[in-house]
């Protein structure tokens, strides 16, 4: 799978662009905010169908301008495949594979699978659980649709069950009522539970490795998957789950939401032992999100017999020499693309980026 074209009208700060690509290393170059970031996230765009910056659909169309539009060309193990994203300030965006517009996001996942990674991914390793449910579930979703809407799905029966228990008046009506949420609730606990733990454990060994290169042998990372729904993963988890939910309806019913469930799942990670969250280094813990992003590439690779382009926005200014060589050798197993303020010793096919333009 590779990116061999893209097209940019009114994107962020390009009128418009057209660039052809390498299929191994691509490099842009640049000085701060001339534009480098935004080409990546056009990019991800098409393999997400969203930024990976929080923010509006419409902020991404040029300032001044009416339209935006990206065009992304593939190049698949069988055939070619044309991305493209419409965005218009007064309509919603719409999304075409091969000139199709799609009817939902499901259907553009899966088409380019990606891996980004920049210096504030560290917010995965750092920052609260949400972020590596995030990080699971963009992963998983990506070889596997079903997963995809699952998740939406548990975020509805959720949202109910929650709306329940905030409007219902009386605990009595709530336990009268519950039930139906519950069922459908654990169920779907329990295949999220089921995937988010075989995610981690196939990611596992390969975090393991890669971060034994990236330190030169010296640090081991483990992981863990910490399921929110307070059972144990085995064949009575409904059951029990549905069980726990009833022993804490009063609590749910007082606090005006549920307070187990895969909603609060989390990753726990360990370097030599020890969790790196709350006591690795600065530079260990950027090492260890790297890791993870390796491991992603490598666990892709494993499920679909492709890598997964990678995007690395502004990762070398963060890491020692030693790591950003060693980065930079993993990054040739896949088209890469690098961001980043000087020319170092990066080789690969280089794009001098200033203010919106190619030079
Ligand atoms: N919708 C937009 N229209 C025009 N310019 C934008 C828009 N959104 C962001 N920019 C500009 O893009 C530039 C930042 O680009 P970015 O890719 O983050 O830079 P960098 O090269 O540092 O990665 C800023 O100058 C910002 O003002
Ligand atoms: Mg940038």
């Amino acid at each position: 799978m590779k990116v061999s074209s893209l097209t940019l009208v009114n994107f962020r700060n390009y009128e418009k662009l057209k660039v052809e690509f390498s299929d191994k290393v691509n490099v842009f170059i640049g000085k701060n905010a001339q534009g480098k970031t935004n080409l990546l996230e056009s990019i991800f765009y098409c393999c997400i169908g969203k930024s990976f910056k929080s923010i509006k659909d419409k902020d991404i169309i040029r300032w001044g301008a009416e339209e935006g539009y990206i065009g992304l060309n593939l190049e698949k193990k069988y055939r070619e495949v044309k991305i493209e994203v419409k965005f218009s300030k007064i309509k919603k965006k719409t999304i075409l594979i091969n000139s199709l517009p799609i009817k939902k996001i499901g259907d553009l996942i899966g088409e380019i699978n990606v891996v980004f990674f920049s210096p504030s991914e560290l917010k995965l390793v750092r920052e609260s659980p949400e972020e590596r449910r995030k990080f699971m579930d963009i992963d998983i979703s990506q070889t596997n649709k079903r997963y995809f809407y699952l998740l939406s799905r548990y975020e509805k029966i959720l949202q109910n069950r929650n709306k329940l228990l905030k409007t219902a008046g009386s605990l009595n009506y709530v336990k009268e009522t519950v039930d139906i949420w519950d069922r459908a609730l654990v169920q779907t606990a329990h295949k999220i539970a089921f995937e988010r733990e075989k995610f981690i454990s196939s990611i596992a060994p390969f975090t393991k490795m890669a971060q034994n290169y990236l330190s030169g042998g010296k640090e081991e990372v483990e992981l863990k998957y910490v399921c929110g729904c307070g059972v144990k993963l085995d064949e009575k988890f409904e059951e029990n789950m549905a069980k726990l939910l009833r022993k804490n309806l009063e609590k749910d019913f007082k606090l005006g939401y549920t307070s187990i469930g895969v909603h609060r799942d989390d990753l726990d990670i360990f370097l030599n032992g020890v969790e790196v969250k709350s006591f690795g280094s600065q530079g260990q813990q950027r090492t260890v999100a790297l890791s993870l992003k390796l491991a992603e590439l490598e666990s892709m690779f494993a499920k679909t017999g492709e890598y997964p382009i990678l995007l690395l926005d502004d990762v070398f200014s963060e890491l020692d020499s030693e790591r950003q060589e060693r980065l930079l050798k993993f990054a040739t197993r896949t088209q890469t693309f690098i961001t980043c303020t000087d020319e170092k010793k990066i080789s690969g096919k280089i794009f001098k980026i200033e203010n919106g333009k190619i030079i």
